[in-house]
């Protein structure tokens, strides 16, 4: 059963390359991006995981915690981070799932049968705080993922949780963003007392609330 928007992710215990946890004591009241990438000592999966770590300080920025997964033991992940560290100038600094036993990856449709039964693909799910999934992205295993996408959806999450408004195409923080169609004009003249650009009635842009 795919995991969908809205749901409870999945709790679970996993061994990990900084030891046993169970990911919702782990988590806390924090953010999470969970991914999977296919196979240890591959080059694609080697520049994701690099890249990844040195985003460290923008996910801590975001309350968000980050957490690997493959279907690789954690010794191979320990081996293989010495050669991420070497190629990438960057050492690991999260927590990689060891999950040979497929029960983390099952559960969460991380692999996919008619693309490859044996390994999982790229999948990326974002929960928030209350442990619900608000992203899902799933890439092919040839091609690497943009982590600098994850943390415009992040930041396009927590910016719409607290306001009322959306984010338009290719937003990214500091951008004007779009009133809310629910919202009428008398609420948003509340919300939004310095006025906003109403392009249509309902396409009412406005500057990025603080
Ligand atoms: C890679 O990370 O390079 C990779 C992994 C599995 C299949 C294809 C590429």
């Amino acid at each position: 059963m795919s995991i969908r928007l809205g749901d409870t992710a999945p709790n679970f215990i996993a061994d990990t390359t900084e030891g046993t946890i169970d990911f919702y004591d782990w988590k806390g009241d924090s953010w999470a991006v969970l991914f999977s990438h296919p196979k240890d000592f591959t080059p694609v999966c080697t520049t994701e995981l690099g890249y990844t770590a040195k985003l460290r300080d923008e996910f801590a920025e975001r309350s968000t915690k980050v957490i690997g997964l493959s279907v690789d033991s954690v010794q191979d992940h320990l081996s293989w981070a010495a050669d991420i560290e070497e190629t990438q100038g960057q050492p690991l600094n999260f927590p990689l799932i060891g999950d040979p036993e497929r029960a983390i990856a099952d559960e969460y449709d991380m692999i996919h049968p008619e693309a490859n039964d044996t390994l999982t693909v790229r999948s990326v799910f974002v929960i928030d705080p209350s442990n619900k999934v608000r992203l899902t992205i799933t890439y092919p295993a040839s091609t690497g993922r943009n982590f600098d996408e994850i943390l415009r959806v992040i930041d396009s999450l927590q910016l719409t949780d607290q306001h009322k408004v959306a984010t338009p195409v290719n937003w990214r923080r500091g951008d004007d963003v779009i009133i809310v169609p629910a919202l009428s004009n008398e609420e948003a003249s509340e919300r939004f007392p310095e006025g906003w650009d109403e392009q249509k009635p309902y396409l009412r842009v406005v500057s990025q609330p603080a």
